[in-house]
């Protein structure tokens, strides 16, 4: 157990300022006034602290991929940063990435709150923000503030586009693309997401009628310049989610980030939530725990039906290194975290990378390029 723990998480789960939203804002804000408040020499002892305490930099977790270099596989996943406040901060927290975003063409404020809770007992969270962001513009102008390429901790920075609430499903396209021609010199890679379950109808752009025209739109903006990619729910069948790999062969899509968050309340402990209401009444998805195996699984099948050659970005229920090595394994050539570094606390990040490291040693491998798709090399 380290600091957050046994002393940081009990105050901050418990107490009049237990409301998981206003903590979020409050830690983001403070990353924020960190990377662009603070006076520089503090900010420097600061950065440099984070570093020894979260970092580890070893050529083993190395991977070139997109022509990117991704010092580590863990990555921040999308919706815990979406305006892209902390965009400069993520580095030295340990991250080999970020995903920025959801992002959308219209600055829009989200559902009514509450709308995020969270689940202790199964470990999980529920949450319905409905792509709350500042809008793509608004991204855009602050990133290019960042200069992010400029930056000494340089990692990639992926966005992620989501449609905005009030654009019709059938003009979806011209949405996407509104953001992605605003942000498209700004991030390393680009992210379709058409599985969040908390905007009216988005999920149905996954099938290929309504998603081929966003693909054929943004490819062709795109003009092979950037890597493009699709966030899928891990609540599709699999005729579905084979129907997403056809388009992202003829999209020529760079890879699928598996999964979002499920709608599914089957396995949860928890029956009521703080406010007394019923779980399994509650709009909104699941991450966490009980996500973890379905994420793996949806993992394990793409692998498969691509035969190891589109790059996963796995995602859903990590907390141990134990469980970054299955989806790895599985197929998954990054990773990201949201849930499970709000369970762990910031030590999450550097405790999985040097589990990933015994794991490494214990089978023999030289490099984490070399366990990616483990399960599925012959014995
Ligand atoms: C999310 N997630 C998410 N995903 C996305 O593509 N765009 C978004 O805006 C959000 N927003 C969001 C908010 C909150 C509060 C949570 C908990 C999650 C989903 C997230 O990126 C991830 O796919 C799932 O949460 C599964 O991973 P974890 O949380 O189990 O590690």
């Amino acid at each position: 157990m380290d600091i957050y723990q046994a002393a940081i998480r009990p105050i901050l789960f418990s107490g009049i300022k237990a409301d998981p939203e206003w903590l979020h804002q409050q830690t983001l804000q403070t990353l924020n006034w960190l990377d662009t408040g603070m006076p520089q020499f503090a900010k420097q002892w600061v950065l440099s602290k984070l570093y020894q305490s979260y970092c580890v930099g070893d050529v083993r977790l190395e991977q070139s991929l997109w022509g990117q270099r991704f010092v580590n596989p863990i990555g921040l996943a999308a919706g815990f940063d979406k305006d892209g406040v902390a965009a400069r901060i993520w580095p030295s927290f340990g991250f080999g990435f970020a995903e920025l975003g959801t992002v959308t063409f219209q600055a829009q404020p989200g559902n009514p709150r509450p709308r995020l809770f969270r689940l202790p007992r199964d470990r999980a969270a529920l949450n319905r923000m409905g792509f709350n962001n500042q809008g793509a513009a608004t991204l855009a102008e602050r990133l290019k503030s960042f200069d992010l390429d400029h930056c000494k901790l340089k990692n990639p920075v992926g966005i992620n586009l989501g449609k905005s609430k009030i654009t019709p499903l059938g003009e979806a396209a011209e949405d996407y693309l509104g953001s992605f021609r605003l942000l498209k010199e700004l991030g390393d890679y680009f992210v379709v997401n058409v599985s969040s379950p908390n905007t009216p109808g988005l999920r149905s752009l996954q099938s290929t009628d309504q998603l081929e025209p966003i693909l054929s739109a943004l490819q062709q903006e795109n003009q092979g310049q950037k890597p493009l990619l699709i966030k899928i729910a891990p609540d599709l069948e699999w005729e579905a989610i084979d129907d997403v790999l056809k388009l992202a062969q003829q999209y020529n899509l760079a890879g699928i980030i598996a999964t979002n968050t499920t709608i599914r309340r089957d396995g949860l402990q928890t029956q009521t939530l703080q406010a007394g209401k019923l779980v399994s009444e509650e709009a909104g998805g699941i991450s966490g725990a009980p996500l973890k195996d379905r994420s793996t699984e949806v993992i394990r099948f793409i692998w498969q039906q691509t035969d190891g050659k589109l790059p996963i970005v796995g995602v859903g229920g990590i907390f141990t290194a134990e469980d970054a090595w299955e989806k790895i394994a599985a197929g998954a050539s990054l990773i990201q975290v949201y849930t499970g570094w709000i369970y762990e606390g910031p030590g999450m990040v550097r405790r999985i990378l040097d589990g990933l490291m015994q794991k490494l040693d214990e089978r023999g491998l030289e490099t984490l390029g070399e366990a990616i798709g483990f399960d599925h090399s012959p014995k």
